[in-house]
C-alpha cells in the first residue's frame, strides 16, 4: 500500500493524485484520497482499480472547491475483499475523523469487543477500528493527539503500520505514526508533505525527515513536531534525497517493464563506475565491512522473491571466490524457523526496496541475537539500510515494474564486487564486467527474437518450464517467476535433473520447456534432459552460451566468465516474460494481486 498526505500547499488534490500515482507500483486494488480546506469543507472520494479512476472521479467531484490539505492511499487488500467500502480513507461514524493506513492490526477483533460494541462499521477493515477508536477516545473527552496517542498504544505489539489521520475540526494537521512500515515528512516553504516513499512527493521537495519506529509526528503547514516512541519531543534532520525526477518517468518506452530490461548495460556500467577507480582498484567498500565479514565462519544471505533468487547466484562467488561457507535463505521462512547457526554468522541482506518486511523481521531478530549484518539495496536510506550495521547500493536506479529486472543483475554484480574484495576471482572481474555490459546490451538490442520466440512458444499456453543446472538452475527460479508472475503462465523452474523424479509427468504435446545451458560441466547431462521432455512431446527452447550451442538452439547467448552468466542468461527469459504478458493483452508493469515492495509479513 501506499501514503502520501500534504498541508499548506494551495491545491492539495494535484500533489496528493501525482503522489498515488508514484505510488501505485506498490499494490494498486483501489485508491482515496480526502481533502480539506480551512473553512471545514471536505470531500472523501474513493475508486475501485487503478489511480486513473480515481484521479477522474476526484477532479469531476470536487470542482470549484481547492483542498489545502489531504491524505490519500492506494491499498493492496490485506483484510476485507476490495471494494469502495475497504478503499482507505476510512472515517468515524460522524464524518469527524479520516485515516489512511498501511500494515495489519492483528488484535482489531479484541479491540472491538472491548471498545466499539454497537458501533456500526461499514467496511470490513482493520483500519476502520483505528479510526473509530480514535472517535470514541475524543468522545470521552480526550484531545485528538492524546486519542491518536491511545489508539496506537492499544494495537498488538506485532503490529506493523504507518498512519496518516485528519480531524475534520482542525483539516490542516496531519497525525503521523509508525511502526515497521515506512513513513516519511516531506519538508518545504510552500508545505509540508508525509509519504511512504520519498519518489512520490519529489515535485514538493526533496528534503525529507526519517521516522523512526514508534513516532509520533504532527505536521501543520508551517512546521512539524515529532516524539519519540516514549513520547518525548526529538528533533531529526531531514536529508535531501538525491534523485532526478527524469529517472522515474517512462520516457518513450510503453511499460517501465522494457526500459528497465533494457537499462541493465548502463546499470552494470554505474556499478563499474561506482566500485572501481580509473586504476581499477576496488572503491567505496569501507574495509570495516570486508574485515567484518572475513571475521565470519559462514555467511547467511536472507531475502525475498527476485532478490532470493539474486542470492542464490551470489552464494557462489562467495563460497567459490572468497571461500567463506553462505546460505541463502527465504526470510519469511528464516524469520519464524531459524536454522542453526555456525558460531560466527555475518548476514547479508539483499532487497531492491530496503522496506521488505519480511527481510526486516529476520533483522530485527538478529540485531537481538547480537550478529553483524549488511544491506544491499538499491533504495538507499530504506529501513534495512538504516537498520543493518553496514549498507553497500546496488546501484540499478528507480526500479518501477513490479517484475523485478536491473535490480536482480544489479544485485548479482554487486555480489560479485563484493565477493572479490574478499578473495580472488582467479580473472579481471572488472575487465569482465565490461565484456557483460556490451554483452547485455547485444541481447536486448535483438527484442525482436524474443518477440518471436515468446509469441510461437507461449501462445495458448498454460503451462511452461524453465530448467538448468548449477547456476542455471537458479537463474531457472528468477526465469519461471518473471513469467509467471507477469503473464500468468503456470511457469516452474527446475533443477533440470530432478525433473524426472516426478514432475516431468506434466509434460504435454506442446508444454514449452526452455532450457539454460551456459555451464559446461553438465552440459552433455543437461542435453540429455532436453531430449528427455522433447520425446515426451515438449517444445523445447534451448538458449546455450556460444561455445556450447548446437543446431537447433533457439538463441545463442555471447560467451562471457562462466559464472557471470546468469546476467546474461536471465535476459532473454525477462524479454520473454514482457513479451508474452503483451501479446495476451495484459498490464506488464501491474500484474494482478501483486505489490512492488511488500511491507507487510
Ligand atoms: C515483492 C516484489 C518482488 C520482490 C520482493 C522482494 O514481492 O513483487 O519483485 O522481489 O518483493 O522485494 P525486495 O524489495 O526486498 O527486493
Amino acid at each position: 500500500c501506499g501514503i502520501v498526505g500534504v498541508t499548506g500547499v494551495g491545491d492539495a488534490l494535484p500533489y496528493l493524485l501525482q503522489g498515488l500515482q508514484k505510488l501505485e507500483y506498490r499494490g494498486y486494488d483501489s485508491a482515496g484520497v480526502y481533502l480539506s480546506d480551512d473553512s471545514g469543507k471536505d470531500a472523501l472520494i474513493k475508486e475501485k482499480g487503478r489511480v486513473s479512476k480515481l484521479a477522474e472521479k476526484a477532479i469531476a467531484e470536487t470542482k470549484g472547491f481547492k483542498g489545502t490539505a489531504g491524505i490519500a492511499h492506494t491499498r493492496w487488500a490485506t483484510h476485507g475483499n476490495v471494494t469502495v467500502e475497504n478503499a482507505h480513507p476510512q472515517k468515524s461514524a460522524d464524518n469527524r475523523f479520516f485515516l489512511v493506513h498501511n500494515g495489519v492490526i492483528e488484535n482489531y477483533k479484541e479491540l472491538t469487543d472491548t471498545y466499539l460494541q454497537g458501533v456500526h462499521f461499514v467496511s470490513e477493515t482493520d483500519t476502520e477500528v483505528a479510526v473509530q477508536l480514535v472517535d470514541k477516545f475524543s468522545k470521552d473527552g480526550m484531545s485528538t493527539p492524546d486519542a491518536f496517542r491511545k489508539m496506537i498504544s492499544l494495537l498488538d505489539g506485532n503490529s506493523a503500520y504507518g498512519f496518516l489521520l485528519v480531524d475534520h475540526e482542525d483539516p490542516e494537521t496531519l497525525y503521523v505514526a509508525k511502526k515497521k512500515s515506512p513513513l516519511l515528512v516531506g519538508v518545504s516553504d510552500h508545505g509540508n508533505a508525509v509519504t511512504s516513499d520519498a519518489a512520490a512527493m519529489i515535485d514538493l521537495t526533496k528534503n525529507f525527515i526519517e521516522l523512526r519506529d514508534g513516532d509520533m509526528a504532527i505536521v501543520k503547514p508551517k512546521s512539524v513536531t515529532i516524539y519519540d516512541a516514549a513520547g518525548e519531543e526529538v528533533n531529526r534532520e531531514p536529508f535531501t534525497l538525491e534523485i532526478d525526477p527524469e529517472d522515474t518517468d517512462k520516457g518513450a518506452y510503453p511499460y517501465y517493464m522494457l526500459k528497465e530490461i533494457d537499462e541493465q548495460a548502463v546499470v552494470a556500467r554505474n556499478i563499474s563506475g561506482h566500485y572501481y577507480d580509473d586504476e581499477g582498484n576496488l572503491q567505496g567498500i569501507d574495509p570495516e565491512i570486508t574485515d567484518a565479514i572475513k571475521k565470519a565462519d559462514r555467511l547467511y544471505i536472507v531475502a525475498a522473491g527476485t532478490s532470493y533468487h539474486a542470492g542464490l547466484i551470489g552464494k557462489r562467488y562467495f563460497e567459490q571466490w572468497a571461500k567463506i561457507p553462505t546460505e541463502v535463505h527465504i526470510a519469511s521462512e528464516f524469520a519464524y524457523d531459524q536454522p542453526m547457526l555456525s558460531e560466527k554468522p555475518f548476514f547479508i541482506f539483499l532487497s531492491q526496496s530496503g522496506e521488505t518486511a519480511d527481510s526486516r523481521e529476520v533483522l530485527d531478530n538478529v540485531k537481538k541475537q547480537g550478529f553483524p549484518a549488511l544491506t544491499l539495496a538499491n533504495v538507499m536510506n530504506s529501513t534495512l539500510t538504516r537498520e543493518a550495521d553496514f549498507a553497500l547500493p546496488v546501484l540499478a536506479g528507480p526500479e518501477i515494474a513490479v517484475a523485478s529486472t536491473k535490480a536482480y543483475t544489479a544485485q548479482v554484480l554487486v555480489q560479485a564486487i563484493l565477493a572479490s574484495a574478499l578473495g580472488n576471482p582467479g580473472f579481471d572481474l572488472k575487465a569482465e564486467l565490461a565484456k557483460v555490459a556490451v554483452e547485455i546490451q547485444a541481447i536486448t538490442d535483438e527484442k525482436e527474437s524474443f518477440k518471436k520466440i515468446a509469441e510461437s512458444a507461449l501462445k495458448d499456453q498454460h503451462s511452461a518450464f524453465y530448467i538448468g543446472r548449477g547456476l542455471d538452475a537458479a537463474v531457472a527460479l528468477e526465469a519461471a517467476l518473471k513469467l509467471k508472475e507477469i503473464s500468468y503462465i503456470q511457469t516452474e523452474g527446475f533443477a533440470a535433473g530432478e525433473l524426472k523424479h516426478g514432475t516431468i509427468s506434466l509434460i504435454e504435446d506442446g508444454t514449452p520447456v526452455f532450457a539454460l545451458l551456459t555451464q559446461k560441466k553438465t552440459a552433455g547431462l543437461l542435453r540429455g534432459e532436453v531430449a528427455q521432455v522433447a520425446a515426451r512431446g515438449a517444445n523445447t527452447i534451448v538458449f546455450a552460451s556460444e561455445s556450447l550451442a548446437k543446431d537447433g538452439d533457439a538463441y545463442v547467448l555471447p560467451e562471457v566468465n562462466e559464472l557471470l552468466m546468469p546476467l546474461l542468461a536471465v535476459i532473454p527469459a525477462q524479454l520473454i516474460a514482457y513479451y508474452a504478458t503483451l501479446d495476451r493483452g495484459l498490464d506488464v508493469d501491474r500484474p494482478r494481486n501483486l505489490a512492488k515492495s511488500v511491507t507487510v509479513q
